[in-house]
C-alpha cells in the first residue's frame, strides 16, 4: 500500500489500482502538497465537518464521481451542495467500499459550519476517527480529538499497523497526549498529523517522533508529498 501525506490532515491511500483519500483540505492550506484538480479517488473519507477536513470535497466529487462517506449530517449537508453519491454512515458501523472497509470510531472534538453571515452554526453530527482495513493493513485515521480513554478498547480491539494521529494541540491533542494515544491505541508506527498549518498549532514533530521511539513505536514524519509503503 502506498500512503501518501498531502498536508494538515489529508492522506491518500492507494493499493491494487484503488485509491482513496480523508480529509482533502488543499485549496486555503499554504502547506499542500496537491490541488484538488490533481486528485484522482474512488472514495472521499471525511472525518468531520469542520472546513480544515471537509476542505474540497465538493470540487473533486463532482469532477470525479468519487462517493463521499461520512456522518449522515455531513452526508446530507454536501448532498445539498451537488455531491450526489454520498454515504451517511455512523459511530460503530462499517461500511465496505468493495477493496477495502472502513470502520467509524468515536472522537472527542466537534463538527459543524459556521455561516458567519448567517450567524448560523450548522451541526454535523458526531466527529469522527476511522479504521481502515485493506490487503491486512489496518490504518487509524483518528480525526481531530482530543485525548480519551477508549482509546485502549480500540487499540485492544483492532491491530493498528499504522495511525495517523494529532499533534498540533490548541484544536486537538498535542504531542504530550498524542503520545500517551499512541500507546494505548498499540500503533505500531504513528505519522502526526494537523500541526503547522496555522500559527496556533506549530509543533516540533521530529522531537514528537523521538518520543515515540523512546516508547518501542515506530514514528515517522512525513513533509506534505512524501510517501510510505506499507
Ligand atoms: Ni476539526
Ligand atoms: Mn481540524
Amino acid at each position: 500500500m502506498i500512503v501518501t501525506f498531502l498536508g494538515h490532515a489529508c492522506v491518500k491511500l492507494e493499493q491494487d489500482g484503488h485509491s482513496l483519500i480523508i480529509d482533502p483540505f488543499l485549496t486555503g492550506n499554504s502547506l499542500a502538497a496537491a490541488s484538488p484538480s490533481d486528485i484522482e479517488a474512488e472514495h472521499i473519507l471525511l472525518t468531520h465537518g469542520h472546513g480544515d477536513h471537509v476542505g474540497d470535497t465538493v470540487a473533486i466529487a463532482k469532477r470525479t464521481g468519487a462517493q463521499v462517506v461520512g456522518t449522515p449530517e455531513l452526508a446530507a449537508f454536501l448532498g445539498w451542495q451537488g455531491v450526489e453519491n454520498t454515504v451517511g454512515m455512523n459511530i460503530g458501523g462499517t461500511y465496505d467500499l468493495g477493496y477495502a472497509k472502513v470502520k467509524m470510531v468515536q472522537a472527542f472534538h466537534s463538527s459543524g459550519y459556521t455561516l458567519q453571515d448567517e450567524q448560523q452554526i450548522v451541526y454535523l453530527g458526531m466527529p469522527t476517527g476511522l479504521i481502515i482495513t485493506w490487503g491486512g493493513h489496518t490504518i487509524l485515521h483518528a480525526g481531530d480529538t482530543g485525548l480519551f480513554g477508549d482509546m485502549k478498547m480500540i487499540g485492544d480491539r483492532h491491530p493498528i499497523d499504522l495511525a495517523f494521529l494529532p499533534i498540533g494541540d490548541y484544536f486537538t491533542m498535542g504531542p504530550e497526549d498524542a503520545l500517551t494515544a499512541a500507546e494505548w491505541l498499540q500503533a505500531k508506527q504513528v505519522v502526526p498529523v494537523h500541526y503547522n498549518t496555522f500559527s496556533p498549532i506549530r509543533q516540533d514533530a521530529e522531537a514528537y517522533a523521538k518520543t515515540l521511539g523512546e516508547k518501542g513505536i515506530k514514528g515517522t514524519v512525513l513533509k506534505p508529498g512524501e510517501r510510505l509503503e506499507l
